[in-house]
């Protein structure tokens, strides 16, 4: 049996236009979208460009819009499609390099903004700082994020304020400022504090729709806003 796939294509430079091929893939028992890419590759075009590392969700690069929702291609089965039709699309929202490769580099440039990396309270580390299990759960959820940038694409605030820091960006400031070994917090709050921070978010939910990790990023950003408030009104902090 055969599945056929209706793939985006646009390679600048070469097509007048984007437009979609579509490729007929035999179909083998739990086979992923991201192995029926690698067939078209290997077997029927091998021009086709898109992004995969890992194969088991870890990495965050095979994130595409796939019969209309955002997915991991090489988590989603498409058997669980339940289509006989399988689209593949890049990221919305993300400008085009290249077919299913989209350009992250905003996106990274606006991590790097929220200090992504934990500020130990000790300036001397001699031996790991330990966390309680409750300290633990704090950032549990939002620990899982593999920065595959499916929420980025997905929030309406992001398509018209470029600037915005967005949903990924934002729990990873919160992971931090969640964890109890950080000393950071003031510094980072008051990085996501501005008018391209947290206010911009107006709890849409397309981002925890989005998220193949499950996390809720509003749930994170609602926290943020509160400690954001609390920094302004009890401290008067700009
Ligand atoms: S929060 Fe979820 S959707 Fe957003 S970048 Fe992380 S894993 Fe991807
Ligand atoms: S290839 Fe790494 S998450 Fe899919």
């Amino acid at each position: 049996m055969n599945v056929t796939f209706r793939v985006f294509r646009f390679s600048p430079g070469v097509d007048k236009e984007p437009h979609f091929d579509t490729y007929s893939v035999p179909l083998k028992e739990s086979m992923t979208v991201l192995e029926g890419l690698l067939y078209i590759l290997d077997n029927l075009d091998p021009t086709l460009s898109f992004r995969f590392a890992c194969r088991e969700g870890v990495c965050g690069s095979c994130a595409m819009f796939i019969n209309g929702s955002y997915k991991l291609a090489c988590q989603t089965q498409i058997g669980e499609l339940k289509a006989n039709k399988i689209e593949v699309q890049p990221l919305p929202n993300f400008p085009l390099v290249k077919d299913l490769v989209v350009d992250l580099s905003a996106f990274y440039e606006k991590i790097e903004k929220v200090l992504p990396y934990l500020t130990a309270k000790n300036d001397v580390v001699e031996k790991e700082q330990l966390q309680s299990p409750v300290e633990r759960k704090r950032i549990d959820e939002v620990i899982d994020c593999i920065l595959c940038a499916a929420c980025q694409s997905a929030c309406p605030q992001g398509w018209t304020g470029k600037d915005f820091l967005g949903p990924a960006v934002l729990i990873k400031s919160y992971r931090f400022i969640a964890d109890s070994r950080d000393r950071a917090g003031d510094e980072r709050l008051k990085l996501v504090s501005g008018e391209d921070g947290v206010w911009r978010c107006h709890s849409a939910f397309n981002c925890v729709e989005a998220c193949p990790k499950h996390i809720n990023q509003t749930a994170a950003i609602g926290s943020l806003k509160r400690k954001a408030v609390v920094r302004k009104l009890l401290f008067w902090k700009r």
